[in-house]
């Protein structure tokens, strides 16, 4: 008989966006969230929310300490390379990655940046071979929930769209594949735009999930 996985879904969220509460992003990935609590029925969701506001950047010692060859086995308590330890625990700890994110200016906004930046480490979370860099995280799902002022997709794309081609070349580097991407396009156009978008989101998530079954 195959074996039921009792144990709670882990699920860490990194909130993006500067508008806290108000954020539209959040809201799409709250809707997934409630989509990924039903389909872990009883087993349960164990969720780790992450604000990515207060993360600093990458700093002197970090850069440092990646382009030696002999980084310390143990970081500086308080060091940003302690930081980045902590950050690839919380992700390699998590069954599931749930990104929710706005566009800024065609790209991740920079409190995403640095997250990866400090989750995308040589020697850590992948190697360098002959053949290109090689993830050393086991793959799993991550879900994406975008937010964006004008249109990113399909023939009425407004603007360029650097964030999901860069998600995917980032996060494969260390492993991530299994990519899913959403988005409530056009928060700029108005209300009753706003609405039919969220409206038009909500029915492809309820779709995604719907075929997993
Ligand atoms: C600094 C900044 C840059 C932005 N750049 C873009 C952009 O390049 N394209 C776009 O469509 N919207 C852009 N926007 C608008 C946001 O993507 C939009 O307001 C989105 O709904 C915000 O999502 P949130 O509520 O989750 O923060 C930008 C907003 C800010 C604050």
């Amino acid at each position: 008989m195959p074996q039921q996985n009792s144990a709670p879904l882990h699920v860490l969220r990194l909130a993006c966006s500067p508008r806290g509460v108000e954020s539209e992003s959040l809201r799409l990935s709250q809707q997934i969230l409630d989509r990924l609590s039903r389909q872990a029925g009883e087993r349960g969701l164990a969720l780790i929310d992450s604000d990515l506001n207060d993360l600093p950047h990458a700093d002197h010692a970090y850069a440092a300490a990646l382009a030696s060859p002999n980084e310390p086995d143990r970081a500086h308590p308080g060091s940003t390379l302690q930081r980045s330890d902590r950050l690839i625990q919380q992700l390699d700890a998590a069954d599931v990655l749930l990104i929710a994110t706005p566009m800024h200016n065609y790209s991740v906004p920079s409190t995403l940046k640095a997250w990866i930046d400090h989750i995308v480490r040589i020697r850590v979370t992948f190697i360098g071979t002959p053949q290109g860099k090689q993830g050393k995280l086991r793959d799993r799902p991550v879900y994406v929930a975008i937010a964006s002022g004008g249109l990113i997709s399909g023939e009425h794309a407004q603007q360029p769209d650097f964030l999901c081609p860069y998600l995917k070349a980032a996060l494969g580097t260390v492993g991530l594949h299994d990519l899913h991407f959403f988005s409530v396009e056009g928060t700029a156009r108005g209300e009753v735009a706003l609405e039919a978008a969220r409206e038009r989101t909500v029915a492809a998530v309820e779709r995604f999930f719907a075929a997993q079954c």
